[in-house]
């Protein structure tokens, strides 16, 4: 039995999927941001009922993976209404809701991003704030830079929302140290990181959310995590499921893949993915098995938590209890709880 795995990075709510984009990266293009767009378009015209029955599914396939707590971000709506309705989606999944009305410029908005940066944080903070525990934003060339990523965290801030920063996944960039200047929980991706990135987040209580399932999909470098790790920066590995840029809810996978590429160790691949996940969303109740946590709990079919990355793809995922209850159990293993 380990403890349950802790997802502090996802968008699980969203309308249809890109396969063809991943195709076409596979076949060699590149992973770009406005690929989001056509997301927000697919999830602007779908119902809240099939988006509640979408994001159900992506959460009862988590649990069987043995995600035990999610965090949830919008991001694919960009409009008030919109933004508002995925984080009350989200809220009926998780008490870890994250407003990303600042994820890209939505195309009506494509020539004004200050008026859009104004909006996100006014009229649309305002509506989202109450559902949400955290604000993001997607600091990046593309999507917003420094300066307004600053504005809409301090927007964040004053409503009382924890910050959170998607940095330095698609170069080198200003997202780390905005994150760690800020006070954020958590600079997300970090696939580019410089020395002076590595000693800002060591230095600080921000964690490092590596993501490796969306560096294996967009056929990006793995972050070599040893670097962090060696320099006493706490690391966080999450699933980032989304459409575009990680369609996975498999926590092993992420692990085996933060193992063999980004040379962490079995141990420390484990403890990111549980305690180092509730250590970015600032939790000290879930991530561990110790008197007073939350008794989320991951029963193996394996007699080591080893075999996770040595039989990468299996499904060795025996049996999910969240809060001391069974949450679900292989049909064939017979596990039950007493
Ligand atoms: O974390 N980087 C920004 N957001 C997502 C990707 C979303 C998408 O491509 O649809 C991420 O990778």
């Amino acid at each position: 039995m380990i403890p349950g795995f802790v997802d502090s990075h996802t968008h699980l709510v969203f309308a249809g999927d890109r396969a063809e984009e991943f195709a076409a990266r596979m076949a060699g293009a590149p992973y770009a941001a406005g690929g989001i767009r056509s997301t927000v378009a697919q999830t602007r015209s779908t119902s809240d009922d099939e988006l509640r029955r979408l994001a159900q599914v992506r959460r009862r396939d988590a649990v069987r993976a043995g995600i035990t707590h999610v965090e949830i971000k919008s991001g694919y709506a960009l409009d008030v209404g919109g933004e508002e309705r995925l984080c009350s989606l989200a809220c009926e999944l998780t008490n870890d809701v994250t407003f990303l009305g600042a994820h890209v410029l939505p195309s009506e908005y494509e020539h004004d991003p200050d008026d859009y940066v104004a909006l996100v944080c006014g009229e649309m903070l305002d509506a989202c704030a109450p559902h949400a525990r955290w604000i993001d934003v997607f600091c990046e060339r593309g999507a917003f830079n420094a300066d307004q990523s600053r504005t809409v965290l301090e927007a964040g801030r004053a409503a009382g929302l924890g910050l959170r920063v998607h940095a330095n996944q698609l170069g080198p960039g200003p997202g780390v140290r905005v994150a760690v200047e800020m006070g954020a929980a958590s600079a997300d991706h970090c696939t580019h990181l410089s020395r002076a990135d590595i000693e800002l987040l060591a230095g600080s209580d921000t964690v490092a959310t590596l993501l490796p399932a969306t560096d294996f999909s967009t056929r990006q470098p793995y972050i070599d995590a040893r670097r962090l790790l060696d320099a006493g920066a706490a690391v966080a590995i999450g699933t980032n499921c989304n459409p575009g840029s990680s369609y996975t809810t498999s926590m092993s996978f992420c692990i085996a893949l933060a193992v063999r590429e980004m040379r962490m160790t079995a141990e420390e691949g484990l403890a990111a993915a549980t305690l180092g996940g509730a250590k970015a969303l600032r939790r000290s109740d879930i991530g561990w098995l110790r008197p007073g946590a939350r008794a989320d709990a991951v029963v193996l079919s394996a007699p080591s938590y080893l075999h996770i990355i040595y039989r990468p793809g299996m499904p060795l995922v025996a049996a999910t209890i969240e809060r001391g209850e069974l949450s679900w159990a292989h049909p064939e293993l017979g596990v039950t709880v007493g």
